[in-house]
């Protein structure tokens, strides 16, 4: 979903002042083999959080030879029961391949029709750009995915701490008549998000 680049590879100076859409390029003179490497998905992430999921992102910010490329993927780590909780990503369609483990995932359309699956090792399900979905550890023991996007940087808006950990907060009165609760239910959630 991003644009065509323009030359073979832009590496991306992280450090320049300005930017464009996306990065500055570093001088191709300066690029060598290890701007197209990247080790930082070989380690299993810390699952220790209420959600108990953790997604380590090779992306053009944690991996600068991705810019313009129009490619990135991350690593998702799940606890047994762990879940990635419901996000969406506006610049990128999502194809999720589980390498370990039983993963329930699913997502939902603009007109609310669910659709969802049981994923095993070498599975693969694929999330339209855009669309609200999330991933769940359904097996006995840990799950390990794969998620690989179009984009250099998807985005991930993640629902429940839009909506109830954003900086400043939305309102109580907007979460309470927009859920049908109380005062209470509304402050319940915030505080699980440590807001
Ligand atoms: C999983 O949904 C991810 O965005 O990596
Ligand atoms: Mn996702």
């Amino acid at each position: 979903a991003d644009p065509d680049p323009l030359q073979d590879f832009c590496v991306a100076d992280l450090s320049a002042s300005t930017s464009v859409n996306g990065f500055l390029c570093k001088p191709a003179s300066n690029v060598s083999s290890d701007d197209f490497f990247f080790d930082g998905l070989s380690k299993e992430g810390n699952t220790s959080n209420i959600f108990g999921s953790t997604v380590t992102a090779a992306n053009v910010l944690s991996f600068p030879g991705l810019n313009t490329l129009g490619s990135s993927i991350n690593r998702v780590d799940f606890a047994i029961g762990g879940v990635n909780p419901p996000h969406s990503h506006p610049r990128s369609t999502e194809t999720d391949l589980v390498i370990s483990g039983q993963v329930l995932v699913g997502f939902v359309t603009t007109g609310n029709v669910y659709f969802s699956k049981v994923l095993t090792a070498g599975e693969i399900f694929v999330i339209p750009r855009g669309l609200v979905h999330f991933q769940k550890n359904v097996g006995p023991g840990k799950a390990l995915i794969f998620t690989t996007f179009n984009s250099q940087l998807p985005g991930a808006a993640v629902v429940p701490l839009n909506l109830f950990a954003s900086t400043p907060s939305i309102p109580n009165d907007v979460l309470t008549k927009t859920f049908q609760v109380g005062d209470d239910v509304v402050n319940s959630i915030k505080s699980k998000f440590g807001s």
